[in-house]
């Protein structure tokens, strides 16, 4: 895998987190190199920076004051861990919570992020935090490149230029921030379920309704009066275990998602006083030998990659959390094939139902 960024004369190491057995993924690409040269001869006194999956514009700035808008537990741990490599102090302080206050923004600078929905959310607290002569730099790769992240910008920003294509990258270049906005949002999407609505905020996972893998997951979900430590894998806007929680409303759910708008969510989903929330991307803080149930309907992309190391890595973390008589179930797509994996860990692996897509996977 590709480790070392010459850039401006300085050698940078940059390693991704999590670790990844796939050797053509690098720890950066060619749109965040693009930003950082068109920031070359500018003279910013401090950057906003988002969606710098790995730190390579933390490392490169380092010179400089920036503010990350850090929105994966994973993203801040690989930021921090390039830092650490590249011999940068880490300053805590620097890293804010989307939903935070941003102070005065002289430079935004974006990796636009694949949900239109984030983008948007990212877009407006930018403006809210722009003055007359903010510059945004959005930069992307053009595969992934829509005409629906334009429109977005236009809502926010008068002057908005594209600039030429440089190995597969382009930059947005946002000014002059519009004075009167039609719609002031609240980047929180209502879902309808049953009888019930859910609050998700913008970004979070199935923004429109509740997914199909995870309805499927819902109807065949059981718990009992005595399962009461309830652990929710990757639990997004919390579905899962506020529906648990209506099965049995004395379980005490723990909520792990990596992603901070999810935990966000999910917080505005369940009774804060019998539910934990953790922002992590992996469960070795949690107690071992402690869940009577484990519930997951896990991740397999993130953002443009597809993989299940990150599902494969949980869920032997999960054996782990388990008590003796613990038990786990799982939606997967069959394509999947979970159970093979699934019983390398467990010692009874089991598919309690399947439709076209997906099926339901039993472990002790
Ligand atoms: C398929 S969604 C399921 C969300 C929710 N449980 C539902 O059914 O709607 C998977 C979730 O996994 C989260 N995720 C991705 N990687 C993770 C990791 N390493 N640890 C914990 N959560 C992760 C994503 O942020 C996303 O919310």
């Amino acid at each position: 895998m590709e480790t070392t960024l010459e850039f401006k004369n300085t050698v940078y190491h940059l390693e991704r987190y999590p670790e990844t057995k796939d050797n053509s993924l690098k720890a950066w690409s060619n749109a965040e190199i693009l930003a950082l040269n068109y920031l070359e001869d500018k003279k910013f006194s401090h950057y906003h920076i988002f969606n710098d999956r790995f730190g390579v514009w933390n490392c490169v700035l380092k010179d400089k004051p920036v503010k990350t808008v850090w929105t994966y537990a994973s993203q801040k741990k690989a930021v921090q861990k390039n830092l650490k490599l590249n011999k940068i102090d880490i300053v805590d302080s620097s890293f804010i919570h989307p939903l935070d206050e941003y102070g005065t923004i002289d430079c935004a600078l974006v990796k636009i992020p694949k949900s239109l929905e984030l983008f948007e959310l990212f877009l407006a607290k930018i403006h809210k935090a722009s003055e007359e002569n903010t510059e945004v730099v959005c930069c992307f790769m053009t595969k992934y490149f829509s005409t629906s992240y334009l429109k977005i910008a236009e809502n926010y920003f008068s002057d908005i230029q594209q600039t030429k294509a440089w190995k597969k990258a382009r930059l947005l270049i946002l000014k002059n921030p519009k004075k009167e906005l039609i719609n002031e949002k609240k980047f929180i999407n209502k879902i309808s379920w049953k009888e019930d609505v859910l609050h998700q905020y913008y970004g979070v996972f199935s923004s429109k309704s509740v997914d199909i893998g995870t309805q499927f997951l819902l109807e065949n979900i059981k718990i009992t009066k005595d399962e009461v430590k309830v652990l929710d894998v990757a639990s997004g806007n919390g579905i899962i275990a506020r529906e648990l929680l209506k099965l049995n409303e004395n379980c005490e759910p723990t909520l792990v998602d990596d992603f901070n708008l999810a935990i966000a969510s999910s917080k505005l989903n369940l009774p804060e006083n019998k539910s934990t929330f953790i922002c992590d991307n992996n469960l070795l803080t949690l107690k071992k030998n402690n869940f009577d149930l484990a519930v997951s309907n896990p991740p397999f992309h993130f953002e443009y990659e597809n993989n299940i190391e990150v599902s494969l890595e949980l869920f032997s973390q999960v054996k782990d959390c388990l008590k003796d008589n613990g038990h786990f179930v799982l939606v997967a797509n069959k394509h999947l094939n979970y159970k093979v994996h699934l019983k390398k860990l467990f010692t009874e692996v089991t598919i309690v139902n399947s439709n076209n897509r997906f099926e339901i996977i039993l472990c002790f």
